[in-house]
């Protein structure tokens, strides 16, 4: 390994930067809630900063950043996925900065490393992954497949909880109650209008293609956008899917944050593995719902986000890739 000093040599400084620059474009993939990718990056010398970026933070859904916290620990994930494919071990330092709680990392590459096949393929996945709003098919998801999401979500200090079937009822009404409860307030009717339609900036945001053309009977209701997409459903009931949540033992930003990485390394794994994985964040966005999802973990940690896991029809089409913004929109140089 390269000590890091090293990478004082100009030639070294140019493959950091590139290197650097290439990270930060391979998180923009990421996913994030209502794809607003809350996400800011400086590139400074050798190093890579995450920021929050408060302009498109969700103000009436998200008012304590929690969700754009966890989409920043996702593109952070992938940053860290392309760092490793490009063959450099990084450090990386969380919440670096005590007065600034926006400045949510800092990457710093610190010597080149062998670059494995699976590092390459992750990368590959990184840009193949994507939400996929459809009911899945009867078809089960193996425990072999369920135990490597597990693993990969444990590896990021995330803990993964599948739920009984008694618990998934418990989920259904709570993911019910959240979202009338949402309904019925306007200003996150309004907000959620602006990022599934309307005048938002370009890049961003969930297309109509992306949501179900009808609304889905399922036991646990997915998001309700408000309108119906252009997303054809056909077949899948969703009674062989898996509802699982991620939770940890605090409820703090470096928390929603590792909860972030997590996501992303659980969904990448079960990409990989041909399952999907859908993120349920309605019951985790309402106060009495997220305490409700606290019971059902007995109170032994605090709940992040649930997910759906299953499989779909592979000779359905699904939805296409969710629009990004342009990369110099999300990277700043000193
Ligand atoms: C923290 C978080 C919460 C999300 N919550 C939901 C949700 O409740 N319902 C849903 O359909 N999608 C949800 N998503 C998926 C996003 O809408 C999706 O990632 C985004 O639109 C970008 O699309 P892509 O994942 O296909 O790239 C969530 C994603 C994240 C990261």
């Amino acid at each position: 390994m390269i000590p890091t000093d090293a990478l004082t040599h100009p030639t070294d400084a140019a493959a950091v930067t590139h290197a650097l620059v290439e990270a930060a474009a391979a998180a923009g993939h990421a996913p994030s809630i209502h794809n607003t990718q809350p996400w800011r990056w400086r590139l400074a010398g050798n190093t890579l900063d995450l920021y929050l970026e408060r302009s498109r933070v969700l103000d009436v859904t998200d008012p304590d950043t929690r969700l754009a916290t966890l989409s920043c620990g996702a593109a952070l994930h992938h940053a860290r996925v392309s760092l490793a494919a490009q063959g450099w071990h990084v450090e990386v330092a969380r919440m670096p900065d005590p007065e600034d709680p926006d400045h949510l990392a800092r990457l710093s590459p610190a010597g080149r490393v062998p670059v494995e096949l699976p590092s390459l393929r992750r990368l590959q996945t990184v840009r193949l992954r994507r939400t996929d709003r459809r009911p899945v098919t009867g078809e089960p998801v193996a425990t072999a497949d369920l135990q490597a999401v597990a693993a990969d979500v444990e590896a990021e200090d995330t803990w993964l909880h599948v739920l009984t079937s008694d618990q998934v009822l418990d989920l259904a009404g709570a993911a019910d109650h959240a979202q009338r409860t949402e309904v019925g307030e306007t200003a996150w009717q309004t907000e959620l209008a602006y990022w599934t339609g309307g005048t938002r900036p370009a890049g961003t945001g969930i297309p109509d293609a992306a949501i179900p053309d009808r609304t889905i009977r399922t036991t646990v209701p997915g998001r309700n956008f408000g309108h119906p997409g252009a997303l054809p459903i056909s077949s899948g009931q969703d009674r062989a899917a898996i509802f699982a949540m991620l939770y940890g033992r605090t409820d703090e930003l470096v928390s929603w944050l590792r909860a972030g990485e997590a996501l992303s390394a659980g969904w990448l794994t079960a990409t990989e593995l041909g399952v999907s994985l859908l993120p349920f964040s309605a019951p985790i966005e309402v106060i009495s719902t997220r305490q409700a999802m606290r019971v059902i973990i007995a109170s032994t940690g605090y709940p992040y986000l649930v997910v759906r896991l299953g499989h779909f029809n592979a000779t359905e089409a699904g939805p296409p890739h969710a629009p990004r913004l342009p990369t110099d929109q999300i990277i700043d140089r000193a």
